[in-house]
Parts: C-alpha cells; structure tokens; sequence
C-alpha cells in the first residue's frame, strides 16, 4: 500500500499588509524585517471572516487536481490553531461547506507543525482502513491573534490556507516515511493563553493582552534550527536516503535566517529549498501547503519528484516527511 498525494490546492485572501503598510503602524522598517526575516508582505482577511472560507477555497482546488467528488472524501482534518469557533471544529465547519456528507472531520493542533502530523495521521488512517480517501487542510487565520501593539511578533504572521487530497495509490510511491516530535517542557517559547480553561475569557484577561501570540524570539530561533536540522535528518536516515537525492525541501515559512541555516547544515544544494515567505509571512499549519501548491503551479514541485517537507512550531511540535509526488 503507498499514500499518494493526489491533489493540491491553496486560498490566500486579497487584502496584502507590507512592510511599509506597517511602518505606519508602528516604530519598525521595511529594512529590519527584510534583514531579521525575509518577509516583505502579508495577506490578512477582512474582519469576521471564517478560517473555514479560506480552507473551502484550498480544498475545492485540491479536490479539482485528484479528481475527487465531495461524496468520495472519508476523512477531513484541518491543522489550525485559529479555528472559526472553539467548538465544533473548523473540519466539520469545512466538511459542510465542501458537501461532503460521507466524511468524518476533525481539528488538528499541532501549531505550525499541524500539516505535518496531519499527513502521518491521514496515512495512518489510510493505511488502518479506516479510510480511503482524506482531505487534509492547513487552514489559519492568524490575524485574528496578532498584537498589533507588539512590533516583535506583529511583522511575522499572516492569513491563508492550504489543502491536499490523500488516497491509496498502489504500485506508485507517496508519502515515504514522516518523523514527528514533541516537548511540553517549552510551552512557555510560542504560546497564546488567553481563551482557554487556564486563562478563560475575561475583561483582566484581555487586559492583559493574553489572547495574543506571545514569543521568545531568540530562544524559538536557536530551537527551531536545532530541531529542524535533527528531525530532517532523521527521516532522510529512516528512509534510506541522502540530502542530494532531494529534489525540493519545503521547510515551514517561519523565516528566511532559520531556512537557510537549515539548508547550510544539511548540506542542501543552492536552490533546492522552496521559499514564498515573502510574500505571505508565517501562517503556521498552512505554510507548507500553500508553499507545495505555490510550486506546483510554477513547476518547481512536478510528479515523481522527492519532496522532503519539515516544519517547527508552538508545543514545541517539530516533524519532517519524505513524499514521492
Ligand atoms: N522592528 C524594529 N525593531 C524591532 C522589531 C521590529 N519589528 N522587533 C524587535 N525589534 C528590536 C528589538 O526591540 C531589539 O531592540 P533593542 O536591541 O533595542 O532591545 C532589536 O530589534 C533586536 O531584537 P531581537 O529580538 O534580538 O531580534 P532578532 O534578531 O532575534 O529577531 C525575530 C527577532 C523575532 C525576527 C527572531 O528572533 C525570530 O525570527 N525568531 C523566530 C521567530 C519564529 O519564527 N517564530 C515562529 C516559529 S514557528
């Protein structure tokens, strides 16, 4: 049996944020976040927009690709953590929207890393029978979490949505093998508080601004190139393969320092790693998929390609997967 990427689709909203847009906004430049980061825009969605909407508009175009109906889809699961409610989840809010009656759907949180567990619990899912063929989106809406007043975290994030369909493909390679990590124990690094149980919604609470991305910047920089470079290497081990037999890395979007850090260590080849961040900023779980949808539609991602995707996040989560495409 082999899980095969069938289809891939992503939705970004209209509405683009420069650098300079924010420069009006607050004490930061075109210049300081081009240098600390590599990113010159990102989309943000109109007010009162659902995270549903945009995962819609990704899946519907993944779905075109495989050639498959909403009726055939067995499994939805979204990796957001900016869902449209707290609950139901955004899967089921998507799964009405697409008219996939038959699905079963579920949310995945696992930060910015959530595309990455999504893919291993899809091909499990496949693999066990319980499914045979499942939507997986990466889906968020970070704007709505964003701390406009804190000029360190304000210039990295965005909006928008990616999506892939996953289906048995025998006699064909898909997705290899995937690699997944977590440690509790750095919670404190990347988090958004407010909201929950420990925090619930409350004037103090807003006040105190929990609702927001709060971030150790330094401290999630050092970690993330570490664990990525592990994790990467890890699956590269497990399937037998080496970094030269890589056609494309997509890395999470997160920032231009951490990719090429990455790929330095890795001993990646110039031009090998796939990067749009300029354009869209850091949309945690959807990065990757509208990155692979981005260099699909340019040729850079072509059928029977080695894809190695690896991505970091809140949690701390951390994960890599090698996929025949
Ligand atoms: N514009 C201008 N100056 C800014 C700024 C901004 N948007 N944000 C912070 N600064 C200032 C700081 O206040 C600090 O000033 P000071 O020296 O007067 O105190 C200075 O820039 C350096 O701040 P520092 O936090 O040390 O910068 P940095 O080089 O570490 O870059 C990040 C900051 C956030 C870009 C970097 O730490 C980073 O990318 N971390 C990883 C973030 C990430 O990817 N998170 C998601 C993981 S999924």
């Amino acid at each position: 049996m082999s899980v095969k990427i069938t289809g891939i689709g992503h939705a970004v909203p209209d509405g683009v944020l420069t650098n300079f847009d924010l420069e009006k906004m607050m004490d930061t430049s075109d210049e300081w976040i081009t240098e600390r980061t590599g990113i010159k825009e990102r989309r943000i969605a109109p007010k009162g927009s659902a995270t549903s909407e945009y995962a819609a508009r990704a899946s519907r175009k993944a779905m075109d690709m495989a050639g498959v109906g909403p009726e055939e889809i067995d499994a939805i699961i979204v990796a957001t953590l900016t869902p449209d409610m707290k609950f139901p989840s955004t899967a089921c809010f998507l799964q009405e929207k697409l008219g996939a009656q038959r699905a079963y759907a579920f949310d995945l949180n696992a930060a910015c890393s959530g595309f990455i567990y999504s893919l291993t619990v899809a091909k499990g899912l496949i693999e066990s029978g319980a499914a045979r063929k499942v939507l997986v989106s990466g889906a968020e809406l970070l704007s709505t979490i964003i701390n406009f007043d804190d000029r360190s975290t304000a210039v990295l994030f965005g909006d928008g949505a990616g999506a892939v369909v996953l289906e048995d493909v025998p006699d064909e390679e898909g997705i290899i093998c995937t690699a997944l990590h977590s440690d509790g124990s750095l919670w404190e690094l990347l988090n958004c508080p407010g909201g929950g149980s420990v925090y619930p919604i409350s004037k103090e609470m807003i006040d105190e601004k929990l609702h927001y991305i709060r971030m150790n910047g330094n401290e999630t920089f050092k970690n993330a190139v570490t664990r990525l470079v592990e994790v990467t290497r890890e699956v590269l081990e497990k399937s037998g393969r080496t970094i030269d037999d890589i056609d494309l890395f997509i890395p999470h979007q997160a920032n231009k320092r951490i990719i090429d850090a990455v790929a330095k260590r890795l001993g990646l080849s110039d031009g090998k790693a796939y990067l749009n961040l300029h354009k869209y900023g850091n949309t945690s779980a959807a990065s990757i998929p509208i990155a692979m949808s981005e260099a699909w539609e340019e040729g850079a991602l072509k059928k029977g390609d080695l894809l190695l995707i690896s991505a970091f996040g809140a949690g701390l989560t951390w994960g890599s997967a090698l996929i025949r495409m």
